[in-house]
């Protein structure tokens, strides 16, 4: 069954490229990134795993732990890591599933048949603290994910976590954000000592509240 927004991510343990994980125990309270790729030695997917390797830093700011996972063996991606070297000057510096047996991908529903009946598709399910699934995305294996994006909603997804606050179209870390329509104006001017611009009776910005 579809993984939904809220619903528990689902525990597993796999071999992967840095030997077996419980996926609850490794990520323990941290965020995590789980990303399905489709194939190894496939070109889109090699970029792909180059840039991640490359934010990696990025990810580790906002702690959040990366995992990535194709239905290749263990011996293909080992083969593999030395060409994302070689593409992208990014070496492997988190975990690929090796899911041989699709327990994984079946588990997250990583398999759309009508799309490709054995690979996955890229999927990304953003996992909070908690264990929740706080986003899920899915890309065709045609088009390469937007790295920078995700990161940019994992600010977001951080900070209305701690904040009663929404973030408005293209937000970026820094930038003004809404605030909670369930708050009213008395709530919002207890909790946003900087203040608030009504630009409409349910469309207040405010400063971001963590700057
Ligand atoms: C790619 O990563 O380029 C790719 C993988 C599987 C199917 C098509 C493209």
């Amino acid at each position: 069954m579809a993984i939904r927004l809220g619903d528990e991510a689902p525990d597993f343990t796999a071999d992967t490229t840095e030997g077996t994980v419980n996926f609850h125990d490794w990520k323990g309270d941290s965020w995590a990134v789980l990303f399905s790729h489709p194939k190894d030695f496939t070109p889109v997917c090699t970029t792909e795993l180059g840039r991640v390797a490359e934010l990696k830093p990025e990810f580790d700011k906002r702690d959040v732990k990366v995992i990535g996972l194709s239905v290749d063996p263990l011996t293909d991606h080992e083969g593999w890591k030395q060409d994302i070297v070689d593409v992208t000057g990014s070496e492997l510096n988190f975990p690929l599933i090796a899911d041989s047996d699709r327990t994984v991908s079946d588990l997250y529903d990583m398999v759309h048949p009508n799309a490709n009946d054995t690979l996955t598709v890229r999927s990304v399910f953003v996992v909070g603290p908690d264990n929740k699934v706080k986003l899920t995305l899915t890309y065709p294996a045609s088009t390469g994910r937007n790295f920078d994006e995700l990161l940019r909603v994992i600010d977001s997804l951080q900070l209305t976590a701690n904040h009663s606050v929404a973030t408005p179209a293209d937000w970026k870390d820094g930038e003004d954000v809404i605030v909670a329509p369930a708050l009213s104006d008395e709530e919002a001017e207890e909790k946003f000592p900087k203040g608030f611009e009504k630009k409409k009776p349910y469309l207040r910005l405010t400063p971001q509240p963590n700057r």
